[in-house]
């Protein structure tokens, strides 16, 4: 008989809405910045138990384009622990042979920002371990108009025919285009939406809700997702065989 492992069904691209870090302070007692940086300290672990656990591709919700209407105080502490995180990247990416991409509008982001951005994302493309990608600053509604622009202005240019945009061919033009859908969502801290995020990608993907907070997750609450995802029977609108 095989082992559990061998027949498991493991997501290829598990997506997460990490929520939750400011009622995980209040809990404690903890201004929410304390949320904010125990919630950037738990996505090394996490990248590991992900891969640990067989998933090739992951992609994290770090900042939405609605975060910006935050407090200017909660704004400067996230991008603040956002460069940070980032600018420690270049190590972990080699420590655990991982590629780091960012989705997202990166040029509203301070210049010193984008130039870590563009010198870690060159850097890590030569690591072929977990395809890790961070949203900032993204939105899929957002995602989707400057995927719409890029076309139009290829049509203008006479690059391209209006009848040749296919679902295919649309993809190509979104922040992710080399990358697979996502097979798992996981949203953390209770709240049952999307909040903006990956709405193309979403179409056919499962998701998983939990009430822990992201700080919380920890690998046996990436197991219990996967278990989760492992026992539905994915459909993809046609009848089941
Ligand atoms: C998630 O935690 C982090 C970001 C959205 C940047 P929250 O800050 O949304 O935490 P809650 O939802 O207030 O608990
Ligand atoms: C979604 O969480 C965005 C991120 C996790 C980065 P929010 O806390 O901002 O979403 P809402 O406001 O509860 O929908
Ligand atoms: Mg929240």
């Amino acid at each position: 008989m095989a082992k559990k492992e061998e027949i498991k069904k493991i997501p290829t691209h598990v997506g997460i809405i990490m929520d939750g870090n400011g009622r995980w302070a209040k809990k404690r007692l903890l201004p929410r910045a304390m949320g904010h940086s125990a919630g950037a300290n738990n996505v090394e672990p996490t990248c590991k138990a992900a891969w640990d656990l067989g998933v090739k591709y992951l992609t994290v919700y770090a900042f939405s384009t609605e975060n910006w209407t935050r407090s200017d105080d909660e704004v400067s502490t996230l991008m603040k622990l956002l460069k940070q995180y980032l600018e420690g990247c270049k190590e972990k990416c080699l420590k655990n042979n991982m590629r780091v991409r960012i989705i997202g509008d990166i040029s509203r982001l301070s210049k010193d920002l984008q130039e870590t951005i563009i010198s870690l994302e060159e850097y890590s493309k030569q690591f072929d371990g977990l395809q890790f990608q961070v949203a900032l600053n993204y939105g899929g509604r957002d995602e989707i108009i400057r995927a719409t622009r890029k076309i139009a202005e290829e049509c203008k240019e006479g690059k391209l025919s209006p009848a040749d945009i296919s679902e295919e061919s649309f993809k190509n033009y979104l922040d992710t285009a080399d990358i697979p859908d996502p097979d798992l969502l996981i949203r953390t801290s209770g709240e049952l939406r999307i909040s903006n995020f990956m709405l193309w990608q979403l179409a056919y993907t499962e998701m998983y809700f939990t009430d822990v907070y992201w700080p919380d997750f920890d690998k046996k609450e990436l197991e219990k997702a996967l278990e989760y995802y492992a026992n539905r029977d994915r459909r993809y609108g046609g009848r089941k065989s």
